[in-house]
């Protein structure tokens, strides 16, 4: 049996300690170390986010620093699993690949299109493995909705309506609140929908997209259309006025609806005058993300199922969703 990889987190927030919980189990890897610059942060056993609370890490098991530089001189590591605000993932990216690490980001990828080719360049430079965490792409829910339209299960896919709606969220500092670092509702939260849109289709012909600023000077409210010519009609949503999180969505094949409405342990699938079937999934992105990417480390191979170049491309479609909505056109990619 090969040995556990050990990673570390860096940025130990609302959702670095939803990582920390999913570790918990990992086959092939084990958690060993977390960083952050807040000492407050390095207290908390758990925390609360928009998707919920991330249940309680053991931290007695884990050794605590407060920056990434003290961390890498003190551990043995063989990934980093990077979960600071937005507009650090590139920076640190790129330090802990040229430092000789495996690097899982958390989403999106960068803030601006140079800063992925950056990490893309750093990860080709360094040959060390970069993975986004375009956690979706990892749920048993939507990998459903990905076999039924790759296989044609219930004949083509005609049409897919996706939705992603929560609170305002607050990070530390509120970095969320401004614009330029999150990216507004679009780049933070919408960015799960779009890139799966492209993982399911690939790029658009072109984006059409309804939207407005609100609290951070970026899209913090939009409706997306993904045309491809010829194509489905494909649709996404969201918006960060809602009371609470919720995710959803509904795709229109030839012989079947299939349905997420929320809860991503189930799906259902309508068919015109039978009954509904209900689909029962368990596990979730997170976990199953960490334990492919540790994979992928162990057997030396490159991520497929989210590999860099498409996730760069997911950030490059968000970008033109922005375009469109600040000047109310269609963008051509
Ligand atoms: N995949 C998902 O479903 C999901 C959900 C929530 C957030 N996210 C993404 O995760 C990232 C973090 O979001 P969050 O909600 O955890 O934010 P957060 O503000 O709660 O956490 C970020 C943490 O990084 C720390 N930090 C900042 N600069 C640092 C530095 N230079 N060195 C060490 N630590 C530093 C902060 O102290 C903070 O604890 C964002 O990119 C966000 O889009 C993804």
């Amino acid at each position: 049996m090969s040995r556990k990889l050990k990673a570390a987190i860096l940025g130990f927030g609302g959702i670095g300690h939803h990582h920390a919980a999913n570790y918990a189990g990992q086959k092939d890897c084990q958690l060993v170390a977390v960083a952050d610059s807040c000492p407050a942060r390095l207290q908390d056993d758990s925390a609360e986010i928009n998707l919920g609370a991330s249940g309680k890490t053991d931290l007695a098991c884990l050794r605590r620093y407060h920056s990434f530089e003290s961390m890498i001189k003190q551990e043995q590591l063989d990934f980093i699993d990077i979960c600071l605000p937005t507009d650090l993932h590139a920076k640190y990216a790129v330090k802990a690949l040229r430092a000789g690490l495996h690097v899982l980001s958390e989403k999106p990828m960068a803030r601006t299109l140079a800063q992925a080719d950056a990490m893309i360049r750093a990860s080709e430079e360094t040959g060390k493995l970069l993975m986004i965490g375009q956690c979706l792409r990892f749920y048993p829910c939507y990998e459903a909705l990905k076999a039924a339209c790759d296989g044609k299960k219930y004949g083509r896919l005609l049409r897919l309506s996706m939705q992603r709606n929560s609170a305002l969220p607050h990070g530390l500092n509120d970095w969320f609140r401004d614009g330029k670092r999150s990216g507004g509702a679009l780049l933070d939260m919408h960015i799960h929908d779009t890139d799966f849109v492209n993982h399911l289709l690939g790029v658009p012909d072109a984006v059409m997209t309804f939207g407005c600023t609100h609290y951070t000077g970026a899209i913090d409210d939009a409706v997306t259309h993904y045309i491809y010519d010829g194509g489905p009609l494909v649709s996404a949503e969201t918006s960060w006025s809602c009371g609470s999180f919720k995710m959803s969505y509904t795709a229109v094949f030839e012989e079947a609806t299939l349905s997420m409405d929320g809860d991503v342990d189930r799906i259902s699938i309508y068919r015109v005058d039978q009954p509904p079937e209900t689909v029962e999934f368990s596990g979730n992105g997170y976990a199953n993300e960490v334990a492919y990417f540790a994979r992928c480390i162990l057997q030396d191979r490159q991520p497929q199922v989210d590999s860099p170049f498409s996730t760069r491309e997911t950030i490059r479609i968000a970008l033109s969703e922005e375009r469109s909505a600040r000047t109310g056109r269609k963008v051509r990619l």
